[in-house]
């Protein structure tokens, strides 16, 4: 079985919308491995999501994601990493296709609701950032 990692991030989680997303990760048939709300500091969400450090919407993207409260999980399924990313959608809510997450909970390409690792490398940098292995048990 693989694993991926994925948040709700503080827009959703403000918005009320975690028990409609974590529904739906359970309707899809994911089994929740790891769960927990934190509060991202902004040194945190610089280190998790360093590989856009020298992107322009880096500080607004780190910005945003110290916001507030959010959710992260780690999430086990077959093929975990892609399915949850199809069912997140596109990364612009704009373009993502109907009835992903980030069409129905997301307002912007910032602001875009959900997270997901793209590939088994950046799942296995991304889980042990936020989790312990006692955590995944
Ligand atoms: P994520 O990492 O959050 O799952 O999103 P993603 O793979 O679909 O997109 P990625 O290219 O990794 O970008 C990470 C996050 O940065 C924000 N972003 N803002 N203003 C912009 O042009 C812009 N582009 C990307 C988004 O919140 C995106 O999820
Ligand atoms: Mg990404």
């Amino acid at each position: 079985m693989e694993k991926t990692f994925a948040i709700i991030k503080p827009d959703a989680f403000a918005a009320g919308s975690a028990g409609k997303i974590i529904a739906r990760i359970y309707a899809e048939g994911f089994k929740i491995v790891g769960i927990k709300k934190l509060y991202m500091s902004k040194v945190e969400a610089e280190g998790f999501y360093y590989v856009h450090k020298e992107r322009p919407f880096f500080g607004e993207l780190t910005d945003f994601m110290s916001s507030g409260p959010c959710i992260v999980m780690a999430l086990e399924a077959e093929g975990a990493i892609k399915k949850w990313r199809d069912l997140m959608g596109a990364t612009n809510p704009a373009e993502a296709a109907e009835g992903t997450m980030r069409k129905e909970f997301g307002t912007s390409i910032g602001e875009n609701a959900t997270h997901g690792s793209d590939a088994p490398e950046t799942a296995a940098f991304e889980i042990p950032y936020f989790f312990s292995g006692l955590e995944l048990l």
